[in-house]
């Protein structure tokens, strides 16, 4: 039924109404009611990860498999686009839980159960760069689960983690799409269509056994270094598009996690409210112990690659130049946010009141859910 569900999916080209999904959810729903909330109380078993560059820890190894990617912690460049822990990474230490394998490093089923990250950097639930897209990362977990790999059971008492949507968004405006085109009712239908695919792989998580999710909203774009590098990173964007984008993506997001908590039994998804928490650290940083809240710390020097970190010249000599202290600025690169930037995000989400979209805190849902 979920394949099915997914070629439905596949096929409309992502066009197709939630309601669809929420039908099947409901019917698995009456199905698996009688499996409901037994998650355990001692804590979640292991953690799957799905989204882009922000929570990938070494599925899709570009400029991230070299240096200074990775310089501070593991050590190495393990495919993390900033210099030590990103959003997965953070939120694995906030549950106690091992950090999942990059999916396409798994070495044998067994290490399978201990959590797996599905994420690739550049990843959208739309086209974006062509990346293995958030419907494709579903079916490789649900492959998982057709082999006999995991088990509805011990998804039943896993955590997944959500972070995607920016991707969808950075490469239409690149392409100016809503230049061309700038009519309301497109800018609406795009968001649909993006936070409806977000929907339908919950649904879908929900139908492999998934029963509690930290779902991640948007990077707050119109501070994002990618469209501030246009004024040297001194001020956020007023571009009316970009904020469209966030403020419809994000409430369209709360509308839908909310109806889907509401009908499908058993599902308990956390929105944690990364725009804000990222107003936070861009606007009020040093109240943070941050001393640079917008430039990033890795900056190409621009011909022949832009600003991108991490390239060499013919001679092997860095192409960009690198901050002293990373943990000082809230970016790494002109795309990423730095460790220090994710773990007081998460420490935001998990422990004060307000930093998730209309729930409890982080550390409040887990104890009520047994994560
Ligand atoms: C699976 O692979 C992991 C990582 O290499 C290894 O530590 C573990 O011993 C392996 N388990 C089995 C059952 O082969
Ligand atoms: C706002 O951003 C969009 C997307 O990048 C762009 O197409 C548009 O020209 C911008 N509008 C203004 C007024 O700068
Ligand atoms: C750049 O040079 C460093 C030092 O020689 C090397 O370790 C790294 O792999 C190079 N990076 C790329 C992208 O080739």
């Amino acid at each position: 039924m979920w394949t099915e569900m997914a070629a439905v999916f596949r096929n409309s080209k992502f066009s197709v109404n939630v309601n669809l999904a929420l039908a099947y959810g409901t019917i698995a729903a009456t199905m698996l009611v009688g499996l409901a909330n037994i998650s355990g109380v001692d804590g979640a078993s292991a953690m799957y990860v799905f989204g882009d560059s922000y929570v990938d820890t070494g599925n899709f190894r570009d400029l991230s498999a070299f240096p200074p990617y990775g310089s501070i912690w593991p050590g190495y460049p393990a495919g993390r686009f900033n210099e030590g822990r990103n959003l997965a990474d953070c939120i694995a230490e906030l549950f106690d839980l091992p950090y999942p394998t990059p999916y396409l490093r798994l070495e044998n089923n067994s290490e399978a159960l201990r959590g797996v990250n599905f994420a690739r950097s550049g990843a959208g639930v739309t086209y974006a760069y062509g990346l293995t897209a958030l419907v494709s990362q579903v079916d490789e977990i649900e492959a998982l689960v057709e082999k006999h790999v995991l088990t509805k059971a011990h998804l039943r008492k896993s955590v997944a983690l959500v972070n995607i949507g920016v991707n969808d968004y950075h490469v239409r405006n690149r392409r100016g799409a809503f230049q061309e085109h700038d009519k309301e009712q497109e800018l609406h239908t795009t968001i649909t269509t993006i936070v409806d695919g977000i929907a339908l792989s919950l649904v879908r998580l929900y139908g492999l056994g998934v029963r509690n999710i930290v779902v991640s909203n948007l990077a707050l774009m119109a501070c994002a270094p990618f469209v501030t590098e246009v004024t040297t990173f001194t001020s956020c964007s007023r571009n009316a598009t970009l904020l469209t984008q966030t403020s419809l993506h994000n409430s369209l997001l709360q509308q839908r996690v909310k109806t889907l908590n509401r009908n499908l039994g058993g599902l308990h998804i956390i929105l944690v409210d990364q725009t804000k928490a990222f107003e936070v650290l861009f606007h009020h940083g040093s109240e943070h112990g941050f001393e640079n809240t917008m430039t990033p710390c890795c900056i190409g020097k621009a011909v022949p690659h832009g600003l991108v970190c991490g390239h060499n010249d013919t001679a092997g000599h860095p192409m960009y130049t690198l901050c002293e202290d990373p943990s000082k600025h809230v970016l790494f690169d002109t795309i990423h946010p730095s460790e220090a930037a994710w773990q007081t995000a998460v420490d935001l989400f998990a422990h004060v009141d307000g930093f998730t979209v209309g729930g409890p805190t982080l550390r409040a849902w887990m104890s009520k859910h047994g994560v």
